[in-house]
């Protein structure tokens, strides 16, 4: 890495994302590097500092990533040479992701230095993970966040995809566009219980695609992307998903999902 200071931009829905990231800085913070984290959904690409290294660390979503995750990598500045490396978390396959942002990073001049992805629980589910699984996960992937740090540092991080697995899923998805989220929104319907709902605008505050409306009780417009954030994080899991209450997965709280601190 040519700067020794670290510009992570993140997006955490439930809580996985947010915990890799942190990781990942907490290795970088022992190994004498600066780490600036910011809320991808807060940042605007053109305020991105070309002099530092940029971290991307994003949810795999649609075998690739959120649209508003999209609008921001697709309007970073043009450069020469800064480093970039990628950090995702999925379930259980990335899909094109990582070759999705190689692309678009080195048609941009970034130099892709490393990209990998952790396995977490799937967040879109609907039965509890046990605290036992997601324990076992966490271990393992403190242990892969250490050796992702080291080969940074060293220069000898590699942009890690399946490539045959990842060329599917990039040319199926140039195909067919925006039909999973589309398909995602014609599925499932997220709804607000208003004998439940105290109004206290939380959901409609951390919505990072500005899909929900704050009337006398929230209300969803039909641009909702999936993140899961509003559902796991209403305090009176008021929000209900396809006309069923199940209990929300979350993996880290919302205050320090947000938070800005090392
Ligand atoms: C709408 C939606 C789509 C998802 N798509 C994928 C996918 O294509 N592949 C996968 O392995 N996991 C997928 N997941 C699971 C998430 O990537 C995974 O749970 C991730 O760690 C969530 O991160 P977060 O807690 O930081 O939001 C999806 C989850 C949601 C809600
Ligand atoms: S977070 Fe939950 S309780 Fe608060 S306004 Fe939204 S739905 Fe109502
Ligand atoms: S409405 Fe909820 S699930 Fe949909 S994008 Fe906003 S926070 Fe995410």
């Amino acid at each position: 890495m040519k700067s020794k200071t670290v510009d992570i931009y993140y997006f955490s829905g439930t809580g996985n994302t947010f915990l890799i990231s942190k990781m990942i800085t907490d290795n970088l913070l022992k190994n004498r590097y600066n780490v600036n984290k910011f809320l991808l959904e807060k940042s605007k690409p053109e305020d991105v500092n070309l002099n530092h290294t940029i971290g991307l660390a994003v949810p795999v979503a649609y075998y690739s990533t959120y649209p508003f995750i999209w609008k921001f990598i697709n309007n970073l500045p043009k450069t020469n040479g800064t480093d970039l490396f990628l950090i995702s978390t999925c379930a259980s396959t990335a899909g094109a992701l990582a070759l999705q942002i190689k692309k678009v990073a080195i048609a941009k001049g970034y130099n892709p230095i490393g990209a990998i992805t952790f396995k977490m629980p799937l967040n879109l589910t609907q039965t509890q993970i046990k605290d036992t699984k997601l324990k076992r996960l966490i271990e393992k992937a403190n242990i892969k966040a250490i050796h992702f740090v080291e080969s940074l540092i060293n220069d000898k991080a590699k942009w890690q995809y399946k490539t045959v697995f990842a060329y599917f899923f990039f040319i199926m998805l140039k195909l067919i566009g925006s039909l999973p989220i589309k398909l995602y929104r014609h599925l499932y319907e997220l709804n607000v219980n208003d004998s439940k709902c105290t109004q206290c605008g939380i959901c409609y505050q951390i919505c990072p695609a500005d899909t929900i409306r704050m009337y006398e009780f929230p209300r969803f417009e039909d641009n909702c992307e999936y993140c899961m954030r509003c559902f796991a994080h209403c305090p009176e899991q008021a929000i209900y998903f396809n006309n069923k209450t199940f209990l929300p997965f979350k993996s880290a709280n919302i205050d320090d999902i947000l938070s800005k601190k090392k």
